[in-house]
């Protein structure tokens, strides 16, 4: 397949995921690999790593569970550091690692997908309250 190809199907793929009540429709079909049984974004974050707390300090609508795993978790991420999430979707890993660098330090998101930009840009402006025109989101 070519590399355009393949760049298109994954953003039409995760496009499609932003859409609201998107991500029931894929948990718990043949594409699902929990097998027939149903479960929500979040308690799909839960299972592949994610704590409870740490999910409480995010936007809801930032989880999506569609991820690998819990990347924060292995990242050792510390105060001051600067991190770089590649592939950011809706920004679960952003604003758990934005909690760790803290405010001397800075955490970039890089996605292809421009719905999955568009819905992280939104969660940023609910999870940073303290966000003024100076801060690039
Ligand atoms: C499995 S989702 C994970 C989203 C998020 N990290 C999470 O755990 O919820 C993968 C994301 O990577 C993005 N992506 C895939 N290939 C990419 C690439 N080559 N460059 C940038 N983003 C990419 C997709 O658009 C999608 O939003």
């Amino acid at each position: 397949m070519q590399e355009q190809v393949i760049k298109g199907k994954v953003k039409e793929r995760y496009g499609s995921i932003t859409q609201p009540g998107s991500f029931e429709s894929v948990c718990g079909t043949t594409e699902c690999c929990c097998g027939s049984e149903v479960f929500s974004a979040v308690q799909m974050a839960k299972k592949i790593g994610y704590d409870t707390k740490e999910l409480e300090s995010v936007p809801e609508s930032s989880i999506v569970g569609v991820g690998c795993g819990a990347p924060v978790n292995f990242a050792d991420i510390k105060e001051g550091e600067v991190v770089v999430d590649i592939g950011s979707g809706d920004g679960i890993d952003v604003f758990l690692s934005a909690n760790k660098v803290k405010d001397s330090g800075k955490v970039i998101g890089i996605d292809m997908t421009d719905q999955m930009l568009e819905k992280a840009r939104n969660n940023a402006k609910q999870r940073f309250r303290t966000w003024n025109s100076k801060k690039e989101i």
